[in-house]
């Protein structure tokens, strides 16, 4: 064979791999408001920098006349490419291909690109648009579910591992997006569910729709499986380039390190941001971005739990994980969803040297039956475990309520953080006035009347509800003015980047799940 002969065959095949499941379905794609898998890998990579994998691997299965529809990359389009310079590594789900359901060669190129991730310590992201196992190739392609899913298990807290849900994603599928540390969702475009609409109706007789039951919103804002939702495949990989600017490539890196860039007014009008009135909600996101480079808060989890904040930021060019309590959603207070949501947060940041903050407004944990039943008791403990686990860096700031049991929570001094910083509107005591009043007065209440009542309740606030009793016993560094808050983080963030602090050794915790 001549050697034109063979430069023409390998530019045929190439080009046949362009077309993934050929122009009608890619027009059906586009149709729907989707991209094809070669778009949106070349969209989140920078330009040019796509460097391709297996674009030749081919299925093997033979039944059900798949002999007769082999496409070269058996749809997958993987590989590796650079985002903002850094290498990472990605493999997206061709719809177009058999509906993007995952035969065992496809696992294997999932397989491969993340055994070269985890290597060469880089990021592994996947673009999931999926009608879950290859159906004619049964458990060979459960088998390979199951090579995925250890991959993602053993890579947890290795390197960073996100995923975006673009499409369907159905049945055992979920559960690789499931373990990665981000979940993006598109909306409209994109569901995830165990189990769908019909076999639901089966089973319980309940009718739902795909989008009501597995749909972005639903995960963002009910279930929690997603951290963040964008309006269109281009949104979400553009929020996923956003995200890694965040985020070092491994747990033995640092994160990037940029430009320090004031906020608006560098923080200096916070002096009068915390109302005077105790009960009266603020937004503690502006306090965040008030205090942030360039007033810029990437939230994660925004439509989830929204009693809790979390996310990043920057302080002098540092990246810097943020845990707040939100007092504009149920006074801040912590429940289930807040304290899972905070406890996945800190292990991630501590997992990947991201140093945390905390800001503190919390009146305690949410009381009733429904919190109880639920296991707040268990949950709760998860964001305890978090935080006592973690090793980075920790400072934190009460600005206001600092309750009982949350107090010890949220990186109270003796669950080792480094820094612990109060303004002058904290409040730190086992419970607030009004309560701590009923217990320990009662009798004398009922005997005197309301006047008693007032008078127990100013001799509490005077006593307690301050942050005075816990800095003279040393729980509280320093009791800083609102608008020094920038310039004391970014202080004590530079003191502790040195800071080496370790576990003794052990297999694992024992977290409470
Ligand atoms: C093979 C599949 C497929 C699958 C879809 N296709 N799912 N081929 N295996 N799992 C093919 C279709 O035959 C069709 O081929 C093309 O993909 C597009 O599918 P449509 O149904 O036409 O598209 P749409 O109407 O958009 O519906 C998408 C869908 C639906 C919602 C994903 O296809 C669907 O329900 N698929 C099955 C989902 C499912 O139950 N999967 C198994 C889950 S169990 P043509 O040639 O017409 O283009 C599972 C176990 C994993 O995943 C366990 C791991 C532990």
């Amino acid at each position: 064979m001549t050697i034109e002969k063979r430069l023409a065959d390998l530019e045929a095949l190439r080009e046949r791999s362009l077309q993934g499941g050929g122009p009608e379905r890619t027009a059906r794609q586009h149709a729907e408001g989707k991209l094809t898998a070669r778009e949106r890998v070349e969209l989140l990579l920078d330009p040019g920098s796509f460097f391709e994998l297996g674009r030749l691997v081919e299925h093997r299965s033979r039944d059900f006349g798949m002999d007769r529809t082999l496409i070269p990359g058996d749809g997958i389009v993987s590989g590796a490419g650079t985002v903002d310079g850094r290498p990472v590594y990605v493999f997206a789900q061709d719809f177009t291909v058999f509906g993007g359901s995952l035969s065992e060669t496809n696992a294997e190129k999932i397989c491969k690109i993340m055994d070269l991730a985890v290597v060469n310590g880089a990021p592994i992201i996947g673009l999931n648009d999926s009608g879950g196992a290859r159906i004619q190739e049964g458990v060979v392609s459960l088998a390979g579910y199951s090579r995925v899913f250890l991959r993602n298990t053993r890579a947890s807290g290795v390197v960073p591992q996100i995923s975006a849900i673009l499409g369907p994603c159905a049945g055992g599928a979920v559960y690789s997006p499931a373990i990665t540390d981000f979940v993006f969702m598109t909306e409209k475009t994109s569901y995830l569910f165990v189990t769908g609409p019909d076999v639901i109706k089966t089973v319980t007789h309940e009718e739902v729709t795909k989008e009501e039951l597995g749909g972005a919103r639903t995960h963002s804002a009910v279930s929690g499986v997603a951290h963040f939702v964008r309006e269109d495949d281009a949104g979400a990989l553009l929020a996923i380039r956003d995200l890694l600017s965040y985020l070092p490539s491994n747990n033995l890196d640092d994160p990037p390190r940029r430009e320090s860039r004031e906020p608006a007014d560098g923080g200096r009008r916070l002096d009068r941001f915390i109302p005077e009135e105790p009960d009266k909600p603020y937004d503690m996101a502006e306090l965040v971005r008030g205090i942030a480079d360039a007033g810029e808060f990437l939230e994660v989890h925004a439509a989830f739990a929204r009693n809790l904040l979390v996310g990043f930021i920057r302080l002098a060019g540092r990246s810097v994980g943020v845990v707040a309590n939100q007092p504009m959603h149920l006074a801040g207070v912590l429940d289930i969803d807040a304290s899972v949501k905070g406890a996945r947060f800190v292990r991630f940041c501590d997992a990947f040297n991201i140093p945390l903050v905390v800001f503190e407004d919390v009146p305690g944990f949410l009381p009733g039956t429904q919190q109880e039943y639920g296991g707040i008791i268990r949950h709760g403990a998860k964001l305890l475990y978090a935080f006592a686990e973690a090793t980075v860096p920790k400072v934190s700031v009460i600005t206001r309520k600092a309750y009982g049991g949350a107090y010890c929570v949220m990186a109270s001094k003796d669950l080792a953080t480094d820094f612990n910083f109060a303004y002058p509107t904290a409040e730190v005591a086992v419970m607030g006035p009004q309560g701590a009043v009923n217990i320990l007065y009662r009798r004398e209440l009922e005997e005197d009347g309301p006047d008693a009542r007032a008078e127990k309740v100013s001799e509490y606030v005077e006593n307690f509800a301050n942050p005075y009793v816990a800095a003279r016993h040393g729980f509280i560094d320093e009791i800083i003015e609102p608008s020094e808050t920038r310039e004391k983080l970014i202080a004590a963030f530079g003191l502790l980047e040195g800071k080496r602090s370790s576990l003794p050794a052990k297999k694992h915790g024992n977290i409470p799940l």
